[in-house]
């Protein structure tokens, strides 16, 4: 899928904008209080404490995710370059609000609880000082403004749902759905991930025309490096739940997945595959 993602460089920014909002207005309906999430209950139930557990700090993570991308993305709408990237933009802010809405309805339908707490994300409350500095470039230049959008589209379409978000999908094919379980929450994800391919493709085929050029590319660097020990530790911080900490499943092999993906996303904008 990965491959997929990735655009060529022989249509302009605008075309491939308006062919992924059409995209959207026309293939990116699913609602998601229409999926049946009744199996998942009881598979829930069935799972033994500590899979019920990390099913619990799991989707808190992606609620808390989908939630803070939702509530932050009106900055690279507004900082879209023409009517066709930010007609595209607009139906990425409605997606995750419908991503969101998928996991609120999951607590409280299959989990039967709140979300817990204490999942630190640091590149995601980051997002926070990316938004307001997005939006003091609003009142800058043309070329301010196309710094900040490349800034803002390497952190949240390169980083949070490039490599973070696409480690997330496979953690859950490993400890769940390739048990044939929860089929619900994969049916979830499966729209989810048709969503966010547009979503990643085109961040990284804005980043990888933007790279181009030689300071735009060293920016993209810049947040990258910045974000790669952060990266690293998302999955190696204790999981705690309801007081307790719970052992990680070993097939959630989180820090290799998502440095995986954080070379291949390099190597989707610069080609090669090391920053240096
Ligand atoms: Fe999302
Ligand atoms: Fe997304």
């Amino acid at each position: 899928m990965a491959e997929e993602l990735v655009f060529g460089l022989d249509e302009s920014t605008d075309e491939v904008a308006w062919k992924l909002y059409r995209k959207a207005i026309r293939f990116g309906t699913w609602d998601p209080a229409e999926i049946d999430l009744s199996r998942d209950r009881e598979d829930y139930e069935r799972l033994d404490k500590d899979l019920q557990d990390y099913l619990i700090h799991f989707c808190t993570g992606f609620l808390d995710a989908e939630e803070n991308v939702a509530l932050k993305f009106c900055p690279w709408i507004m900082l879209g370059a023409s009517t066709q990237q930010q007609a595209f933009l607009s139906t990425q802010l409605v997606e995750e609000f419908k991503h969101t809405e998928f996991f609120l309805r999951y607590f409280q339908e299959v989990l039967g609880i709140h979300r817990t707490e204490g999942v630190q994300n640091a590149v995601q409350q980051k997002l926070d000082e990316r938004g307001k500095r997005m939006l003091n470039a609003l009142e800058g230049s043309e070329v301010q403004k196309e710094e900040a959008l490349v800034e803002g589209l390497a952190h949240y379409q390169g980083i949070i749902e490039g490599v973070q978000a696409m480690a997330g999908y496979d953690v859950f094919e490993a400890v769940y759905g390739s048990k044939g379980i929860l089929p619900g929450l994969k049916e979830g994800f499966k729209r989810i991930k048709e969503d966010e391919g547009r979503h990643v493709g085109f961040g990284l085929r804005m980043l990888k025309l933007l790279a181009k050029q030689e300071k735009h590319a060293a920016s993209i660097r810049r947040v990258y490096e910045e974000y790669r020990p952060l990266i690293a530790i998302r999955y190696d911080q204790p999981v705690i739940v309801d007081g307790r900490q719970i052992p990680v499943p070993p097939v959630v092999n989180g820090r290799e997945r998502v440095m995986k993906l954080f070379e291949r996303r390099l190597k989707d904008i610069f080609g090669v595959v090391s920053v240096s």
